[in-house]
């Protein structure tokens, strides 16, 4: 019971300071940038470059040990806290000021995030209603079609994957486009390129069958410029969305062919 009502009284102290303006008025777009250079050059070395990694302090959201006004970081940042290995910086008002700018514009970011995923409800939507293993394989499982997601996680940020599930378009990786085909005879084939030389095209097709042509037996062939990746943008919710892009998140595997 107590420790429910510590956290609703973080989650509360939070959520207030994030949207606290006692210096917003003076915050500008430069000043946030100076806290950001200060924070990542000074206070990342130990609280890490997402603020998050000092137990129970979470910079970057507005979670503190301690209820904290912006006054009260200001003096923190500034003299540091005696008797703990929080140092005190060689810093003026405005700098430390700053430095609060930033952690509260990064915070404000945060809370405009989508809903907090859970990655095995993501897991279950991914080989289940996403149907995503239909193109993707991970961890050996599913379809060459697609590229392989087993090591995701430690490839892409977590913007990149919302945006790979809600606008394929916008961005396809070289290794990832997708050629296209049509013989003589005028039947298609597309899939994803493998090997491309003077006389030869291969690929893997859409029924993961390698294939290959010669240049001379085909009428055109050519990138494809959209993705073959379906966008998910008004099939998903947006609990559906970050659940899989959690779940997408911790794919830190290392890929099988
Ligand atoms: C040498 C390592 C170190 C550096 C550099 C450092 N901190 Fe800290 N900081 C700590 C430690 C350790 C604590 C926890 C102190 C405690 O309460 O025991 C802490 C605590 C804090 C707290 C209080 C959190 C709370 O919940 O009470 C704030 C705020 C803070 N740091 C901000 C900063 C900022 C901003 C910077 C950069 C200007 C910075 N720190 C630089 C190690 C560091
Ligand atoms: C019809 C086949 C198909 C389906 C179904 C499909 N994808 Fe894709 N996906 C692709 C292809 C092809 C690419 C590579 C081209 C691109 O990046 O758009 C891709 C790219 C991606 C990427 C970017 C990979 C990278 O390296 O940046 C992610 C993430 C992704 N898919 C996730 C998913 C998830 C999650 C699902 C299920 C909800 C899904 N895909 C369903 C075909 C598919």
């Amino acid at each position: 019971m107590r420790t429910a009502q510590a956290c609703i009284l973080t989650l509360a102290v939070a959520v207030a300071w994030a949207g606290a303006s006692l210096f917003a008025q003076h915050d500008t777009a430069a000043d946030i940038e100076d806290g950001g250079r200060v924070f990542q050059n000074t206070c990342a070395n130990c609280h890490g470059p997402d603020g998050d990694q000092i137990a129970g302090i979470d910079l970057g959201r507005g979670q503190f040990r301690r209820p904290m006004s912006d006054q009260d970081l200001i003096q923190i940042i500034r003299n540091g806290i005696p008797g703990t290995p929080m140092p005190a910086g060689n810093f003026s008002e405005e700098q430390a000021a700053r430095v609060v700018a930033y952690l509260r514009s990064v915070a404000a970011s945060k809370r405009s995030d989508t809903a907090v995923g859970d990655a095995s409800r993501g897991h279950a939507l991914f080989e289940g209603k996403g149907a995503c293993l239909s193109c993707h394989r991970v961890n050996g499982n599913g379809s060459r079609l697609g590229p392989d997601l087993t090591n995701l996680g430690q490839l892409r940020r977590f913007v990149d994957l919302e945006r790979s599930l809600l606008d394929p378009d916008a961005e396809v990786l070289g290794q990832n486009r997708f050629y296209r085909v049509v013989s003589k005879d005028g039947v298609t084939t597309t899939g994803r390129l493998l090997n491309l030389d003077t006389f030869t095209v291969q690929m893997i097709d859409s029924r993961e069958q390698l294939r290959s042509f010669v240049k001379s037996d085909l009428r055109e062939h050519g990138f494809i410029e959209k993705s073959p990746m379906p966008s998910y943008k008004d099939k998903l919710t947006a609990q559906e969305l970050a659940d899989l892009v959690s779940y997408l998140v911790s794919l830190k595997g290392k890929a099988t062919p």
